[in-house]
C-alpha cells in the first residue's frame, strides 16, 4: 500500500494480492478524504492488475462481455477512424475490440500499470498496435488535451472512481463538441448497502460507490453532457455474479500456491450478498449513451 499517496497502483503479484486483501478495509478507513480516495484507486487498480482475479473472471471484467460493449459502442456510434478513449481499459479488452471489429483508433487508459503493459503485449499478439495505444492514468485527471476525441468509453470502472463529477468533466473536457460518451456500469440503490458491503472490498467488487441510474444521469448532465440513453441488463450482472460464485466454490478445493490465504468462505459471502441485491432487484447493469453539448 505504499504507493497509495501517488494514486498509483502498487505492483501486485499473484501472492501479493493474498497480502493485499486482508489490508483493503483498513484502507476504506484512511483518515482524511483525500488519503481516502488515493487508498481506494490504489488498490482498486492493484486488485485488478492481478492474474489472480482473471481465475475469478475468467470472462473478462465487465457484465455482458462483447456483446454489451458491441452494444454500447452501436449506442454511440462508433465507426471506422472514430478518435475513441476507453477509461478504466483494464488489459484492453473493450479497446481491441472497438479498434478490430469497427476500424476505431483508441486509446485506453488505466491507473495499473500491469493492466497498461497487459493490454499493449495484447495489441501486440493480435497485430492492432497500429491503431490502439495504451497509457498509465487517472480518470480524475485524464492526461489528453481538450477536444481530442470523439467519443469516450468506459466499461464497469465508473463505479470505482471515487469522485464521478471530477471524471464526468474530465470526460466532457477531452470531447469534441458533440462528441458522445458511452458508460456500462452497476446501478445501485445505496440505501440498501449495509456497512460490510460498503468497505473497501464493495469498492474493489465494484459495488459499494454504484449509484441508481437516475443520479448516474444527472451526473454526467451536470457535467454538460445531455444523456440520450440509459439502458438496463440487470441479468447480465446476474450472469457474471453465478460465474464468480462457480469459480469460488471450484477454486476452493483445489491447493494452488497462488491461492493459498484468501479467504474463499468469506468471498462467497460477499459474492452470494451480491446475488440477492440483483434478485431483489436493489441493483444491476446499465449502458448509458450521452453527447457533449455543443
Ligand atoms: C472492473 S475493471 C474494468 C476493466 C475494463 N474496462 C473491462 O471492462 O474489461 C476496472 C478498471 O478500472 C481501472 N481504474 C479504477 N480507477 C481508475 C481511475 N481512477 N483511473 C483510471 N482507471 C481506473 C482499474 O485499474 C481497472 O483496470
Amino acid at each position: 500500500m505504499s504507493d497509495s499517496s501517488s494514486g498509483k497502483a502498487p505492483a501486485t503479484t499473484t501472492t501479493g494480492l493474498a497480502r493485499l486483501l486482508p489490508s483493503i478495509e483498513a484502507a476504506s478507513s484512511a483518515a482524511s478524504s483525500t488519503s481516502h480516495s488515493s487508498a481506494i484507486k490504489s488498490c482498486c487498480a492493484a486488485v485488478y492488475g492481478s492474474e489472480l482475479v482473471a481465475l475469478f473472471l475468467p470472462d473478462g471484467y465487465h457484465p455482458g462481455g462483447s456483446d454489451l460493449t458491441r452494444r454500447l459502442a452501436d449506442l454511440v456510434g462508433v465507426g471506422r477512424g472514430a478518435r475513441v478513449l476507453d477509461v478504466g481499459s483494464g488489459a484492453g479488452t473493450t479497446a481491441l475490440l472497438l479498434a478490430e471489429e469497427r476500424g476505431a483508433e483508441v486509446v485506453g487508459v488505466d491507473l495499473g500499470e500491469a493492466q497498461v503493459s497487459r493490454a499493449r503485449a495484447a495489441a501486440e499478439r493480435r497485430g492492432l498496435s497500429h491503431l490502439v495505444r495504451f497509457e498509465v492514468g487517472d480518470a480524475e485527471g485524464l492526461p489528453f488535451p481538450d477536444e481530442s476525441f470523439d467519443v469516450v468509453i468506459s466499461e464497469c470502472a465508473f463505479c470505482t472512481f471515487p469522485s464521478k463529477d471530477v471524471a464526468s468533466r474530465e470526460f466532457a473536457r477531452v470531447l469534441r463538441p458533440s462528441g458522445r460518451v458511452g458508460l456500462s456500469d452497476i446501478w445501485l440503490e445505496p440505501e440498501r448497502l449495509d456497512d460490510e458491503l460498503r468497505g473497501l472490498a464493495g469498492w474493489v467488487a465494484c459495488v459499494a460507490d454504484a449509484r441508481p441510474v437516475a443520479e448516474l444521469c444527472r451526473i454526467l448532465e451536470a457535467a454538460g453532457l445531455e444523456v440520450t440513453r440509459a439502458e438496463r441488463h440487470d441479468q447480465a450482472l446476474a450472469a457474471t455474479i453465478g460465474k464468480v460464485q462457480a469459480a469460488i466454490r471450484a477454486l476452493k478445493i483445489i491447493d494452488l500456491p497462488i491461492l493459498r490465504g484468501l479467504n474463499f468462505g468469506r468471498g462467497l459471502h460477499l459474492a452470494n450478498r451480491a446475488a440477492t441485491l440483483v434478485d431483489d432487484g436493489d441493483a444491476g447493469y446499465v449502458l448509458v449513451a450521452a453527447r457533449r453539448c455543443p
